[in-house]
């Protein structure tokens, strides 16, 4: 049974770690955060894909620590690091090429190092490759090198690492081998692309293709709010056809670590090949543009009810990026409540996910409390956990941007 190394104990990192524990195998984690070491030594799980009494009961086969020096003893080690973008919206490898760096110095001969975190193509072979080979070890020939995606999708239940299958490309044929041997032990299928740059771009397409069509069907509730058209009837109506039309939903625009960001990763490499990936950059324009639409909405919600937005109590309800989890990066809610606040709005919220927002000087208030004096309930994002029938009945006014109000009829409920 082999000893897999992670590297970076994130959402993608933790579940990956503990799946292999799972299967039996010992497993050597290393995050720069000695908080997650510690919560993981106790027992106490920090990502809502992990329960708690699954971390406490494969605890034993995790060694995590802040040292890479323990890498050593890997087979494998797979890097689950951040691939964020700079202010200027640039691919910030960073944390990649310090993790990369750090492993070189404890890489052994034979060991296999597979790339988890998206990038663009070329990472693989143009920064990991050359960064791991100041080892003195060469790629390919003394140790394995491949990219494999990560595709899960947090608080997601029916498709999870084991049945999703799982996209490899080895830097060699025998890279690749070793990686879905490894992977085999976790997932249930594999499918080898023929390059790493093929795994990397793999990854991209699957979410350029989201924000795209997320995009699209923004861009069409902004045209059916002017034409006084429902958005969600006509996608549900468009969704009963069996063939050639896939359904997304329209919101307040996209949230969390991959489709704000991924999809830029491509855009700037293209440049390199004098290509502008015009399909990328205007899906980004159209929802960075959703929030600012949203707010418009609120306040012509509250003008229609003879209320200004400066001073009026708005309740918000749903936070995080999406619903069920807790994650609020990149969220849409955090740039709405900042618009609401500049026009002088009070803002509260409810979110059983995320107890309180620091940056805003903000803690989550019960459903009742936030809407006790509110003058208007915004919906941002969905919890499964709120009646949204008795909240569409009890609020003074509703904003809904997620479609989940429309068996009401009442008067005081506005639809995105
Ligand atoms: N979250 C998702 O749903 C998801 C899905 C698919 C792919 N990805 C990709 O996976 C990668 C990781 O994402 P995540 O959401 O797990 O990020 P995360 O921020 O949750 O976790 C990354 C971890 O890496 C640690 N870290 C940073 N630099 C380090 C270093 N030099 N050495 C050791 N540890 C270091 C951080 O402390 C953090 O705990 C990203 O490239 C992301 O795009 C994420």
């Amino acid at each position: 049974m082999a000893t897999v190394g992670v590297i970076g104990l994130g959402y993608v990192g933790l579940p990956l770690a503990v799946a292999f524990a799972r299967e039996g195998c010992d497993v050597v984690a290393v995050d720069l955060d000695a908080r997650k070491i510690d919560a993981i030594a106790a027992g106490e799980s920090y990502v809502e894909d992990v329960p708690s009494e699954t971390l406490a009961d494969v605890g034993g086969r995790i060694e995590a620590s802040t040292r890479y020096a323990p890498l050593r003893r890997a087979d494998a080690v797979l890097i689950c690091v951040p691939t964020p973008l700079t202010p200027n919206r640039e691919p910030d490898l960073g944390p990649l090429i310090d993790a990369t760096r750090a492993l070189a110095e404890v890489l052994q001969r034979d060991q296999l190092v597979v790339l988890e975190s998206t990038s663009y193509p070329g990472t693989t072979r143009e920064h990991v490759a050359p960064l791991l080979e100041e080892s003195g070890l060469a790629a390919g020939r003394d140790f394995h090198l491949a990219f494999s995606p990560e595709r899960v999708d947090p608080g997601r239940t029916d498709f999870t690492l084991r049945n999703t299958p799982k996209v490899i490309g080895g830097l060699t044929e025998a890279s690749a081998e070793r990686a879905e041997e490894l992977y085999a032990l976790v997932c249930d299928q594999i499918v080898r692309v023929s390059s790493p740059e093929a795994a990397e771009l793999t990854k991209l397409l699957e979410n350029i293709f989201r924000s795209v069509n997320i995009a699209l069907v923004n861009e069409l509730a902004m045209l059916t709010d002017r034409m006084g058209i429902d958005v969600w009837e006509v996608v549900e109506a468009a969704a009963t056809k069996p063939y050639g039309f896939m359904r997304f939903e329209p919101g307040p625009g996209m949230g969390g670590h991959c489709l704000p960001v991924d999809p830029f990763y491509l855009s700037w490499r293209a440049r390199e090949f004098d290509m502008a990936t015009e399909f990328i950059e205007l899906a980004g324009k159209i929802n960075q543009q959703m929030p600012y639409h949203c707010v418009a909405k609120v306040q012509r919600t509250l003008n229609d009810a003879g209320l200004p937005v400066k001073g009026s109590r708005i309740a918000v309800l749903g936070v995080s990026y999406k619903p069920g989890v807790g994650d609020v990066r990149e969220s849409p809610a955090l740039k709405i409540i900042s618009l609401l606040r500049e026009l002088g709005a009070e803002i509260r919220y409810h979110d059983s996910h995320v107890p309180a927002l620091a940056d805003f000087g903000l803690a989550s208030v019960a459903l009742e409390q936030a809407l006790a004096d509110a003058d208007l309930a915004l919906i941002v994002t969905a919890h499964p956990d709120v009646d949204y029938d008795l909240l569409a009945r009890r609020a003074r006014l509703v904003v809904d941007l997620r479609g989940v109000t429309r068996s009401s009829n009442s008067a005081s409920v506005v639809r995105l």
